[in-house]
């Protein structure tokens, strides 16, 4: 019989990607570790969030792919979609992945724990098994990293019938013929250009004036304009006041959109009109309008950890919490829910345990990527957030419909922006920000997201060669040409 430690260097409450890449992460520095998780490691990202999403957009690609086929002089017949076999090859995927990490685990000696974990005093974990059974592990320090589920609104609480959340929908083994998608940021805009491109006649009701409203405007323009040239239809500025369930296969949503302009030299009237009430009747409800940290029952009162109102677990920039010992790393805390961004947290996490120096993530700059048709992939400030913050701009884009990759691939919509600070006499100076939209951006942000943080000039990232023909061109481009200087953009 193995024994274990009474006491671990690090116990870990969540096995997703920020609690996963603590465990492997401080075990490479030799810690000794144990990683509760109450269902499967990998977490959201792994089992519905990430890598689900992307395979049924991969799927979607392939489709539209197969589809233009003919233009490439290649005969294919009628095209036509079995989605269940892409569920069967999303779970192999994830099957993979899982087991991948499991193994990784292991050999890095992670000791897991299947269960439920909870902080009390004195940095103890209690682990309640499946089975009810309660072990106790004591940790010289604690990282929390339970994560987050999605949020529902009132009148659209979550059913697995008409009102789906991201989770429902990832598990699909058939696309419904109709669907709403309330909320069009990240996931939304994600689902519904899967949807589209697979058939699904897609409206997205969101409540701000426009879609992906973190991305630059320009950038979301263009996924909004392909949006509604594919048919998608886009209502934003609306209300959604709840559904009704009609004839057991389909539902009816209710929503008021913005007043409709009144006439030019119309008085204006106070309070605003009402806006216009309006019904759709679709086989799904998509509910994304953002996800919530998962942190009831997570810490008992003593534990002395502090929680904010919105349920985040509050952290200065090394990870720790207000209990000296514990930290908190993911979507549990409040700073962008991406996997990427758990794992750099992990990181800091581990090296502030260790007594090294850290960088604390910079999170007004790291990458973010949007895997919508076309895709969107950013770091930095936006044109607009640049401007509101003080600076004097000057920006630059190059559209992918010059570039000959583009062109040879079949792909010329989008575009990459860079934003930059004005220097002297109409120069750029640093870059402030780098967003792509267009064909394999997020492949592509690498070197935007390098400039960014790098706070490199224009004119140093221009001497850097691109090599042709690439999609890239188009990024060592729009450098260029912010040195007064251009080949071809
Ligand atoms: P989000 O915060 O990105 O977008 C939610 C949208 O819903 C917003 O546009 C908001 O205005 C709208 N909304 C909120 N309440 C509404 C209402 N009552 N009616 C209509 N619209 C409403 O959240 P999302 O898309 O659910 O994603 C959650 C998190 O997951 C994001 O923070 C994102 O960081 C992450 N994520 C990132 C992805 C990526 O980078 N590729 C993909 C998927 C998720």
């Amino acid at each position: 019989m193995i024994r274990l430690p009474d006491r671990f260097d690090v116990v870990i409450i969540g096995g997703g990607p920020a609690g996963y890449a603590t465990a492997l992460y401080g075990a490479a520095a030799g810690l000794s570790i144990a990683l509760v998780e109450k269902d499967k490691v990998g977490g959201t990202c792994l089992h519905r969030g990430c890598i689900p999403a992307k395979e049924f957009l991969e799927t979607a690609s392939m489709y539209r792919a197969v589809a233009s086929a003919p233009e490439f002089g290649i005969s294919t017949g009628p095209v036509s979609l079995t989605f269940s076999r892409s569920a069967e090859r999303k779970r192999r995927v994830i099957d993979q992945l899982h087991g991948g990490l499991q193994g990784l685990l292991k050999r890095r000696k992670v000791v897991t724990f299947s269960g439920t974990g909870s902080l009390g005093a004195d940095r103890t974990v209690a682990v309640t098994g499946p089975d009810g059974t309660v072990t106790r592990l004591a940790g010289r320090w604690v990282v929390l990293a339970s994560g987050s589920v999605p949020r529902s609104i009132p009148g659209f609480d979550f059913d697995g019938r008409f009102i789906l959340s991201s989770d429902d929908v990832l598990g699909w083994e058939k696309l419904p013929a109709s669907a709403a998608v309330i909320g069009g940021g990240a996931i939304g805009c994600e689902f519904a250009s899967m949807m589209s491109d697979l058939g699904t006649q897609v409206t997205i009701l969101e409540a701000l004036p426009a879609l992906l409203t973190g991305c630059d405007r320009e950038v979301a323009d263009v996924v909004t304009r392909s949006f509604s040239k594919r048919g998608i239809t886009v209502a934003t500025g609306v209300t959604v006041t709840g559904h009704s369930p009609k004839g057991g296969v389909r539902t009816t949503v209710s929503f008021t959109s913005p007043p409709s302009p009144a006439p030019p030299g119309t008085p204006s009237v106070s309070p605003a009109p009402p806006g216009d009430s309006e019904e759709i009747t679709v086989e799904a409800v998509v509910v994304s309008v953002g996800r919530r940290p998962l942190s009831e029952g997570l810490v008992s009162a003593d534990s002395g950890v502090e929680i904010s109102e919105k349920g985040y677990v509050k952290v200065g920039e090394t990870m720790e919490t207000t209990a000296p010992g514990v930290f908190a790393v993911g979507d549990l805390v409040d700073t962008p829910q991406l996997a990427h961004v758990g794992f750099a947290e992990a990181i800091v996490a581990v090296k502030t345990m260790l007594g090294e120096s850290v960088v604390p993530v910079d999170y007004g700059r790291v990458p973010w990527c949007i895997y919508t048709h076309p895709e969107v992939a950013f770091a930095g400030l936006t044109e607009d957030a640049a401007v509101a913050a003080g600076y004097k701009v000057i920006t630059h884009k190059t559209r992918f419909a010059g570039n000959s990759r583009a062109m040879i691939v079949g792909e010329t919509d989008g575009m990459v922006k860079i934003v930059a600070e004005a220097g002297q006499g109409g120069s750029a100076g640093r870059v402030l920000g780098v967003h792509m939209v267009g064909p394999w951006v997020t492949e592509q942000l690498g070197a935007g997201y390098l400039s960014v943080n790098w706070e490199a000039l224009p004119a140093e990232v221009a001497a850097f060669i691109q090599p042709h023909p690439t999609l890239s061109e188009s990024f060592g481009e729009a450098m260029l040409a912010l040195t007064g200087r251009s080949l071809h953009g």
